[in-house]
């Protein structure tokens, strides 16, 4: 008998039909995402469930699916899932590393680049009708920051972290890293997580949210960051502390941020970020790319087909469930 697997959203990519061909497939067709106490009564008899980082896999979820096998997530990130309780019931999990760092590195510089030149501020200025003969093109007029030849520190030099230094290099900025785990790259010099704080006039978030990186950023860190400097965050929210960065942001300690993560989302209206100026804000779509989207469907179907077969998943978070 065909197992069951539910999708909780419909994907993008070619892959996807391919896996309707080795399973009875159930599609949430919406409108809008699938609520969680859809997604449990859904998985119920399912063996096998193919999620968006919007999902939250919990023990709870998963003792109401007692007959779940895989979990494939479309996501890099997998912050939604409690990969301990999967790995103690034996249940592999996959997820799309790879395919998105580009596309997230180039959010991720983009946001550097608007909160620096205070893109989106001087477009609602223009806008709103406020480019006027006398509120017009003067020596101190919308002036912002250099990126040219300013100091980069980038919070975990994974894939992402490394191609945003790339494109820093284009840019003849200094590169600083910190990385939980050693490691060397060539061209930038790897320092402490203070000391990256303490010299860089531009910093940005590439660790995973786990429990040691919850808060990484907490009011104590970002007291320690370059006055003026300016913070960028497309890895998770949880890791930046909101209402810290907020104040320093109100006071002006802070020059500016470019933030694509909340702690909650979508955002509520009443987050402090949101009334800031100096913040440049984007609803998670760190890897939002027509092509990039689809790469990450593909990827997330090939682990499903994999688990299916009865075969390893080809980009598994939990491979010890395997031996
Ligand atoms: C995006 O945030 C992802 O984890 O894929």
């Amino acid at each position: 008998m065909a197992k069951k697997v539910l999708v909780t959203h419909q994907l993008p990519g070619g892959r996807i039909q391919e896996l309707a061909r080795h399973c009875e497939m159930n599609v949430w067709m919406g409108p809008g995402l699938l609520p969680p106490a859809g997604l449990r009564a859904e998985l119920a008899g399912c063996q096998g469930l193919v999620c968006l980082l919007t999902d939250r896999v919990d023990r709870a979820l998963l003792d109401a699916a007692p007959g779940l096998e895989f979990v494939s997530s479309m996501s890099v990130g997998v912050d939604h899932i409690d990969v301990q309780a999967l790995s103690e019931r034996g249940i592999p999990l996959g997820n799309t590393p790879g395919v998105l760092v580009d596309t997230t590195a180039d959010t991720a510089f983009a946001l550097l680049l608007a909160a620096a030149r205070r893109v989106p501020e001087a477009d609602r200025f223009v806008r709103d009708g406020n480019w006027t003969a006398a509120n017009a093109w003067a020596p101190g007029f919308f002036t912002g920051k250099d990126v040219s030849g300013a100091t980069l520190g980038i919070v975990g030099l994974g894939q992402i972290g490394q191609a945003m230094a790339r494109r820093a290099a284009g840019f003849g900025m200094q590169v600083l890293a910190w990385n939980r785990a050693p490691r060397q790259v060539a061209g930038i010099e790897m320092v402490t997580l203070e000391e990256l704080l303490l010299r860089s006039d531009f910093v940005s978030v590439h660790v995973a949210l786990a429990p040691a990186t919850r808060n990484l950023l907490d009011a104590g860190k970002i007291a320690l960051m370059k006055p003026g400097a300016v913070l960028v965050n497309t890895a998770r929210g949880g890791i930046v502390d909101e209402l810290a960065l907020a104040d320093a942001l109100a006071s002006g300690r802070l020059a500016a941020a470019g933030i694509d993560v909340f702690e909650r989302e979508p955002v509520p209206a009443d987050n402090p970020l949101l009334a800031l100026p100096n913040v440049v804000v984007t609803p998670h779509i760190g890897s939002a790319t027509t092509l990039t989207r689809a790469r990450m469907a593909d990827m997330a179907a090939v682990n499903a087909i994999a688990a299916l077969q009865g075969q390893a998943m080809p980009c598994c978070v939990n491979p010890e469930v395997y031996r």
